[in-house]
This record gives C-alpha cells, structure tokens and sequence, in this order.
C-alpha cells in the first residue's frame, strides 16, 4: 500500500469560525473517516485560525500545522511567529519556502534551511517547497532550478534536518493559474528530485506535488510513481473538492 499525504494550504483565508466549520466539515466526510491509515491528511489555515481548526479536528487523524514560522526562536521580531508557538498550540508541521514568501516576503534557500532546522528542533515536521518560475520553465532550467535550491537548503540546514523534512515541488506557473503540470512532467522532476535525494543520503521522504490540483487530476498525478501526495491551494477550500482529492488518494493507495 502506498502512503499519500494530502496537505490543504488556505494561504491568506478564513476567519477563526469559518476554518473551524471547514475543519469540521473535512474531518466528519465519509472521506476522511473511511480513509485508510496509508492517506494521511493535513490543512494549513492560516496564523490567527490555526486554534479554532486545531479545537475542531479534536480527536480526529488529522494534521494541522502554520504556513510559516519564523528562523530563531524568540527574540525581537516584530510581527513574526515562532515554530515553537505552532508546536505548543498543537500543530504537527510547516510550510518554509512557499514561493509566495520567496516572491513578496524575499526568502532565500539558506533562510529556508534555517527555518527548517527551527522547525525541526521545534518539533514540527517542516513541508520545503521548490519549483520554477514561468521563465525557468521556458528556457528548460526547471532541474537546474530545483537541484539548485535542494543544494542551498541542504547546505544550510544539514542532511539530518533535510532527512525529516516533506519535499514539495510547486512549479510557480502551476500554482493559482488553473494550469497544473502534466503527471508526465510532475513525474519527471519528481523522479529527479527522488534521485537527487538519494544522492545526497536524504532517501524515502514523501514528495507531494502543488499546483492547480483539483478532483480531475489528482488521480492522474497520484498515479504516478513518485508523486506522494498533494499541496492543494484554491481546491483546499471547499470541503467537497479537498475531500474528492482525499477520495483519489485513498483510491491510489490501494491500488
Ligand atoms: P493552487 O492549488 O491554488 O494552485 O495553490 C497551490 C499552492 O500554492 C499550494 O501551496
């Protein structure tokens, strides 16, 4: 049986009720609850709802975790929010290097290394996103890009942190645009990303795939070898679409 991880990032939406009513609504569904152990499933609401969705999942098998945390652990940052605040609330993971902190917020690959380590030493499991532009992926850069990025991530955090950690590869163009790699080319850079990890002695992590994921492609792309899961952004926000795309996943693994 293979394991899929299937992650909803709500980036900048719902207020403290409302991600308690989607939570609510995702933990109850026959997809969540008639899932397999092998599908493990996550949502990402944002900073100042992450209590009420954590109050929500209760009990539930579900995860929830920040879509950023800050690289040291306290101190004088105004504004910022720390891994070990996620942790203490109850969150199980983060998100580092989403590519629109890297576009408006200007985090570098050695940030993200850093904030990986902070998660980690925090007790969170960080999620590392990667991938290329528009341009990159035109001018046929996409492995140069994403190889690169992996090199300055392990540079700085070191084999150990990256070992822990969930990859995910969002290509840019991919994500909010409705235009979603193919399985083929997801396959592609995923079966690189494989081999470079193994390379490195960084084997067996889970790599998910995020950009423009729906219902009519997940299984598609869950098909494919080394896809492990889904970042799923728009789609993450609606209890049917998130649950049919929990439904492809449950269906892959068994498969
Ligand atoms: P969309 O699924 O809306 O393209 O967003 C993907 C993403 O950025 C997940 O982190």
């Amino acid at each position: 049986m293979r394991t899929f991880f299937i992650a909803g990032n709500w980036k900048m939406n719902t207020l403290p009720g409302e991600a308690a009513q989607l939570v609510d609504a995702i933990v109850s569904s026959k997809s969540v609850q008639e899932a397999p152990s092998s599908v493990i499933v996550a949502m990402f609401p944002p900073h100042l709802s992450l209590t009420s969705a954590i109050e929500a999942a209760g009990k539930f098998r579900v995860s929830i975790g920040g879509q950023n945390c800050h690289h040291k652990e306290h101190g004088a940052y105004t504004g910022e929010i720390s891994a070990s605040v996620l942790a203490h609330i109850g969150c199980s993971h983060v998100i580092v290097g989403h590519s629109e902190r890297r576009r408006d917020h200007g985090e570098t690959n050695e940030l993200i290394g850093q904030k990986a380590t902070r998660a980690i030493t925090s007790g969170l499991i960080p999620i590392i996103c990667v991938g290329e532009t528009l341009a990159e992926h035109e001018a046929g850069r996409t492995k140069e890009v994403v190889g690169a990025q992996l090199s300055e991530i392990l540079n700085a955090a070191g084999k150990e942190i990256v070992a822990g950690s969930i990859i995910a590869y969002e290509p840019v163009w991919a994500i909010g645009t409705g235009r979603a790699a193919t399985p083929q080319q997801a396959q592609d850079v995923h079966q690189f990303i494989r081999h470079w990890l193994d390379e490195h002695q960084t084997p067996n992590l889970p790599i998910l795939y995020g950009g423009s994921v729906t219902p009519e492609n997940a299984s598609a792309l869950f098909a494919c070898e080394d896809i492990d899961g889904a970042l799923v952004g728009g789609a993450s926000l609606k209890h049917e679409s998130f649950c049919a795309i929990i439904d492809a996943a449950a269906k892959a693994s068994t498969q």
